[in-house]
């Protein structure tokens, strides 16, 4: 999607070097930086200069040709992989994207390893494309469907960044709005801040903003009374990981969103790509919930009267602060899911019907 009018993707290898978008800059600062190290890319997956599920393990594959290119051994390799797949625990896509990496590696010769991985690598970020492109393609049948019945614009709240920033391109919730909007169908997003980090703020609105779509960010927790007032006509939000059961687990607040979706019947859709499906984890309590640093929560960084970034501290210095940073959506509070083969229910049917 295009950032002043130009296209970019998240991520991308140029001459032995990954390229990334620094979104711990984003909106004030646009910065592409370079990952020259598998370190580089652990800590870029750590600071979340890079983030959102498919990103991540996208960047996790490149890290693992940066591995190679630096030190061509096996038990190096093998570190790699498993410090990539320790860097945040929660988004499947990162242990997906590695094992399937050293699956394709697994007895390849010194000689062929680097070419074979970077274009595995490759590989996973194009079928990503095509996969939040299907997904668009899927959600916006739905939003279609609103707005023949509606006559008027369709007002859809996005929680969090599952924006193509989170991906490498498109978006998983927003794809279906960028659809839209291409195809003349008039659409608004009311964005979720999203505290602490104010993904939605910070990324959804600034990708919504350079393509054009009308969108007004809204406190956490303004969505409620929005829904009350008839002024939500859909929901749709992304997934860090979803279990066979439907069980959607996405950051924190979405589940908040969706209990309140639900007592307003407003539908509310989760969009995902098969890669953030965990087939082995079947009750939802087994998730491992990231926790984050407390100074995520008590310190903010904007710009000053002067242009100037700065951080500063908003809570007593005394107060104890804790930064859970994802939350897990029941499969009975989710209309649908819509994935890259289609929408469906989300339970193990649905699930089991689209793709095993
Ligand atoms: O902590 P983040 O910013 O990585 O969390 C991102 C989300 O929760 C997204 O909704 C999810 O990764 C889906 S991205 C298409």
């Amino acid at each position: 999607m295009k950032i002043n009018g130009q296209s970019y993707r998240t991520i991308w290898f140029e001459n032995n070097v990954v390229k990334i978008i620094d979104q711990t800059k984003l909106p004030h600062q646009f910065i592409i930086k370079d990952l020259k190290t598998v370190k580089d890319s652990i800590n870029a997956i750590k600071t979340m200069e890079v983030r959102g599920a498919p990103l991540i393990g996208a960047t996790a594959a490149y890290g693992l040709v940066l591995s190679i290119n630096e030190k061509n051994d096996l038990s190096f390799l093998k570190q790699s992989s498993e410090e990539l797949i320790n860097s945040r625990p929660t988004a499947i896509n990162l242990k997906w994207a590695v094992d399937r990496m050293m699956k394709k590696l697994s007895g390849v010769n010194n000689k062929d390893i680097f070419n074979i991985a970077l274009k595995e690598a490759q590989a996973i970020a194009e079928e990503d494309v095509e996969f939040c492109k299907n997904i668009g393609l899927n959600g916006l049948k739905i939003i279609e469907e609103i707005a023949n019945k509606k006559k008027d614009t369709v007002n859809i709240l996005t929680h969090c960044n599952a924006g193509w920033l989170a991906t490498i391109d498109w978006g998983t919730a927003t794809s279906p709005i960028y659809h839209a909007h291409q195809k003349g169908v008039k659409v608004h997003v009311w964005v979720d801040e999203t505290r602490p980090r104010n993904q939605g703020a910070n990324l959804t609105s600034y990708e919504l903003n350079e393509e054009g779509i009308p969108n007004t960010i809204i406190a956490d927790n303004t969505g409620g009374i929005l829904m009350q007032r008839g002024e939500v006509d859909m929901c749709i939000v992304g997934t860090d990981r979803t279990l066979s059961n439907g069980d959607v687990c996405n950051k924190i607040g979405t589940y908040l969103k969706a209990l309140a979706a639900k007592d307003n019947n407003v539908p509310f859709y989760v969009a995902l790509p098969s890669s953030t499906i965990d087939w082995n984890i079947k009750d939802h309590k087994d998730i491992p919930i990231e926790e984050r640093n407390s100074e995520e929560l008590s310190y903010v960084e904007g710009l000053d009267k002067n242009n100037k970034l700065q951080k500063i501290l908003i809570y007593p210095h005394k107060s104890k602060v804790m930064n859970l940073a994802f939350d897990v959506t029941p499969a009975k509070y989710v209309t649908a899911l819509i994935t890259e083969k289609g929408v469906c229910e989300a339970s193990e049917q649905g699930l089991e019907g689209l793709f095993k």
